[in-house]
């Protein structure tokens, strides 16, 4: 870290025993992902360290309701109806404003729509599965969906991926960026996931599980569910006893 980095406030270094190894020999395709040569590590410059920043021209109405985001007229996606919810915030608990937030996932029968995807479950006509969205000024995000599947996958004899929601964040500069997976409080196939069991320790697992929330669900129509996202936090001088803002 650099003097002048040091003096714009630059981010504090990533708690790299809470993310999972690049190289794990039970998830397959990290052996040939991961890197060959020990990391290099630079201080951020202002690059770095402010955008991009993302505007509301970006957003389009319903982009946040994957419901009905690439359905026709009148038609709905199939499916138990979702509401996630959250705040992102950094390490000093501040939330971030005007962060985009993008997510894909998994229709109702665990098939994605992509090219390269080989699992027999139907397609939905009415459900694309991904979705963005900004922060709003406290730093909360909100998107509609239907409960995405499991499904199989090939890496050990009869491995399957729990629920899951992918989610891409870019946070209010690059040294926020964060790409991560969200799961569902009470799923078995959590524990039993090869990429879920990369992570080291139950602790940052559950950090990735999102709760069931009852006093937020919309009666009759559709769960809740709670991910809070925290991305990391500028080194800063403190005021008095807290940091500034808070
Ligand atoms: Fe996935």
């Amino acid at each position: 870290m650099t003097d002048d980095s040091e003096s714009r406030g630059g981010y504090i270094q990533r708690d790299r025993s809470r993310h999972p190894p690049a190289y794990v020999s039970a998830y397959k395709t990290s052996v040939t992902r991961s890197p060959q040569k020990a990391l290099l590590s630079f201080p951020t410059t202002l690059s770095e360290e402010t955008g991009p920043v993302f505007g509301d021209s970006l957003i389009g109405p319903r982009d946040n309701d994957l419901l009905h985001n690439h359905a026709s007229d009148d038609e709905s996606a199939i499916g138990p109806r979702i509401l996630v919810y959250g705040q992102v915030r950094d390490q000093s608990g501040r939330g971030l404003p005007n962060t985009l937030v993008e997510v894909w996932q998994a229709n109702a029968g665990g098939r994605y729509r992509h090219q390269k995807e080989t699992y027999l479950a139907p397609l939905d006509p009415n459900f694309g599965g991904c979705g963005r969205c900004l922060t709003d000024a406290r730093g909360y995000y909100e998107f509609r969906s239907v409960m995405p599947g499991p499904y199989p996958w090939p890496n050990g004899v009869n491995d399957w991926r729990p629920s899951h929601i992918h989610f891409s964040l870019f946070g209010q500069s690059f040294a926020q960026r964060l790409i991560t997976q969200m799961y569902f409080e009470g799923d078995p196939l959590i524990w039993k996931c090869p990429i879920v069991n990369t992570i080291p320790g139950r602790a940052a697992i559950e950090d990735l599980i999102a709760a069931l929330d009852l006093n937020a669900t919309i009666p009759m129509d559709t769960l809740a569910y709670r991910f809070d996202i925290t991305l990391r936090g500028r080194r800063q001088t403190w005021f008095e006893n807290r940091p500034e803002g808070l």
